[in-house]
């Protein structure tokens, strides 16, 4: 999936003449469109750019995304003749504090300037107000902004739609409730009262038992987001929380809305702050700064079709702030997406404190380079904070599971430890993307040695009981490190000569024996000494899946065969295959990441179109379905607002595929509920794709 461009190599001389310059003065004609177009190469290459003067620029249009998310950025001087300022072409360059848009600027996009919360004046020298899209200032407080128009404008720009919004103060409006609810994931079922409704002015008191107290906390987030409410004792119409495990399984809930007030059961307390995410949906109002003034009465019965509803994130190859994995957390939890995969082993760094190998972060947790990006990209989690984020993930009812990679994508590791590797073979830190062939050496006990230690230390911070172990694209081709290592093929001659070794017609050779030697080892020990369920990428290469462990069918083309393993082998399986949940993928021809080395667009609705149940019906669904799971590869994504890019809206896709019963899922009803739900995000500054 992540094999290496053959472009690469063009791409790191380009690189090399452009990164380091702090001011860019970008004159004549501008080649946009493609991979390597002048804005992807001011966006990208120049990482640490601050001022850009495009004045004498051949270019009458900053393109979509054209600078999104460079948070360096603090001047722009845009070109003459400019006319169009695409979409998110600024998004969060938050450090820019004055802007001036020439006098031939005819339209401003969608989310143009979205966060760009630095920004305090913006001069418009167009005498006829250019046509500005509703959000786009999506996430910043105009009313605060100085607007500074030509002598002789200021009329035309306070009467004209989306500028007039400069020239007041934001209010509060009270919006009717619409007359279905847009929820997402589409829960299983929605009765309607007609007729009756409850005013939200009479919220406020929530009557909650003590073994609530974490949800009534998150139910106090909502209705002070929503409603501005802020004293919980008072209000005549109560909201109930309480359980009761004969509503349903697992995470089930009931939420019924009457005149009365509100009750939110579940079965579970899971189940109880599902509710409290539904509810919150339901008082999602249509405008920035609306709040709804009353609530249809209604009853939904929810529950999940599969057990777990996972992203990965990726901080190898591009580091993501800690505090930023918080604000994953939140924002997933409000899709009832319930796990956050952290893989923080790769070839390019090592991300997590280990007490006992210091060496890992010390020397393999900084480099300078991700492919033809030459900036410096470092960072690690330490134990603590690791901890502290699994406290606070646990608040939204989201396991963080933690990925550490063998025998493959451990070049980091081995650079700090080279007697890690067959021979002790001194590598670098990998700075590009691809498939290392060198792995971790199996026939020598200082590889175990160092995995039980890693294992046994994260155990205690990460408390999921599920661990990930990697196992994907072990070199290329796979797993021939180890044939040119004496004492690996002395192990397998001894693995071959047990009387239990079977032969396997059809297998390149026998080294596949030694990765289930490893792994049998490594999967022993989770499962003996740390009660942990081991889980992996499936390969071929695995020919079995050990009992109690949990595969993942990722290659594109290869899910029914991960699939048909599963099965064979009376395992769980998690569905995130290339064909719909590789998240890092491109959404639309041309969109970011514009460098693709063959990754597939995954629109929108091929992401919804995943059924995961596969087309195995029933029993595969209650035997072997263990839930559904999106990546976020991030050899390409140089910032989290381009994290949250990627995620969303197609991460609600696969919520929605993960939660809700096919039955119930129809993509043009998806669509209907998502552009409330979108605009939401947008006012709430959270960074979607373009539509
Ligand atoms: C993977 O994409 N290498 C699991
Ligand atoms: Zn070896």
């Amino acid at each position: 999936m992540k094999k290496c461009l053959t472009l690469l190599i063009a791409m790191l001389a380009l690189a090399g003449t452009l990164a380091q310059a702090q001011i860019v003065k970008k004159e004549g004609a501008f080649r946009c469109g493609g991979w390597n177009d002048d804005f992807r190469q001011l966006r990208d290459l120049h990482w640490n750019m601050e001022e850009l003067d495009m004045s004498l620029a051949d270019c009458d249009s900053i393109r979509q995304n054209a600078l999104h998310s460079r948070h360096r950025l603090k001047k722009i001087v845009f070109p003459d003749k400019l006319r169009i300022i695409g979409s998110q072409a600024l998004f969060a360059c938050d450090s820019i504090e004055s802007l001036i848009l020439p006098a031939g600027t005819e339209r401003i996009e969608s989310r143009a300037f979205g966060n760009c919360t630095g920004l305090k004046t913006l001069t418009v020298l167009a005498p006829t107000p250019p046509l500005l899209a509703e959000d786009a200032f999506s996430g910043v407080d105009v009313s605060k902004i100085r607007l500074v128009v030509p002598k002789g404008s200021k009329k035309a720009y306070k009467s004209a739609p989306n500028w007039d919004r400069f020239f007041k103060k934001p209010r509060t409006v009270a919006e009717q409730c619409p007359d279905e609810y847009a929820i997402i994931p589409v829960p299983n079922r929605i009765v309607y009262h007609s007729g009756k409704t409850l005013s939200t002015k009479s919220l406020g008191k929530i009557i909650a038992p003590a073994s609530l107290v974490n949800e009534q906390e998150r139910l106090k987030e909502v209705l002070g987001h929503r409603l501005g409410i802020k004293n919980f004792n008072k209000g005549k119409c109560p909201i109930t929380l309480g359980i009761d495990n004969k509503i349903g399984g697992k995470e089930a809930y009931r939420l019924v809305i009457d005149e009365d007030g509100i009750s939110i059961t579940g079965a579970d307390a899971t189940g109880v702050f599902y509710g409290i995410m539904t509810l919150d949906q339901m008082l999602v109002p249509e405008q920035e700064g609306g709040r709804l003034a009353y609530l249809n009465a209604v009853t939904v019965e929810d529950s999940p079709r599969t057990g777990m509803r996972e992203l990965m994130v990726d901080p190898c190859r591009i580091f993501i702030p800690f505090e930023d994995l918080k604000g994953m957390v939140v924002e997933m939890a409000r899709y009832k997406m319930n796990a956050l995969h952290l893989h923080l082993t790769d070839d390019q760094a090592w991300r997590i404190e280990i007490k006992k190998n210091p060496r890992l972060t010390e020397l393999g947790s900084f480099r300078v380079g991700m492919d033809d990006m030459q900036m410096p990209i470092g960072g690690f989690y330490t134990q603590e904070q690791m901890k502290e984020l699994v406290v606070f993930a646990s608040q939204y009812h989201v396991e963080i599971i933690p990925e550490i990679e063998m025998p493959g994508h451990q070049v980091a590791a081995i650079h700090c430890y080279p007697e890690l590797t067959c021979g002790a073979v001194q590598l670098p830190i990998r700075t590009t993307c691809g498939v290392s062939d060198n792995l971790l050496c199996p026939s020598n006990e200082f590889t175990y040695e160092f995995l039980e230690n890693v294992f046994t230390e994260l155990s205690s911070v990460f408390t999921s009981k599920y661990v990930h172990l990697g196992g994907d694209e072990a070199g290329n081709p796979p797993l021939e490190c180890w044939s040119g290592c004496e004492s690996c093929q002395a192990l397998l001659k001894d693995i071959m000569s047990s009387p239990d070794t079977k032969p396997k017609p059809g297998s390149r050779n026998d080294n596949w024996r030694l990765q289930k030697y490893m792994f049998d080892r490594v999967i022993d020990f989770l499962h003996r000494k740390l009660d942990k369920t081991p889980m992996f990428w499936y390969e071929t290469d695995f020919h079995e899946i050990q009992p109690g462990c949990i595969v993942f069918a990722w290659r594109h083309g290869l899910t029914a065969t991960a699939i048909d393993a599963a099965i064979r082998c009376n395992a769980k399986i998690m569905l995130c295959p290339g064909e719909h949940c590789y998240l890092d993928y491109p959404a639309a021809k041309g969109d970011m990441p514009e460098v693709n080395w063959g990754m597939p667009v995954t629109s929108l609705a091929q992401t919804y179109r995943l059924d995961p149940a596969w087309g195995y019906g029933k029993d595969f669904e209650a035997n072997n379905l263990f839930g559904v799971a999106g990546t976020l590869w991030s050899e390409c994504i140089n910032s989290t607002e381009r994290l949250y890019y990627m995620a969303f809206p197609r991460a609600l896709a696969l919520s929605e595929a993960g939660w809700s019963r096919q039955e119930n899922r129809d993509y043009q009803d998806f669509l209907k509920r998502l552009a409330r739900i979108s605009r939401d995000m947008h006012h709430r500054g959270i960074c979607t794709a373009n539509p």
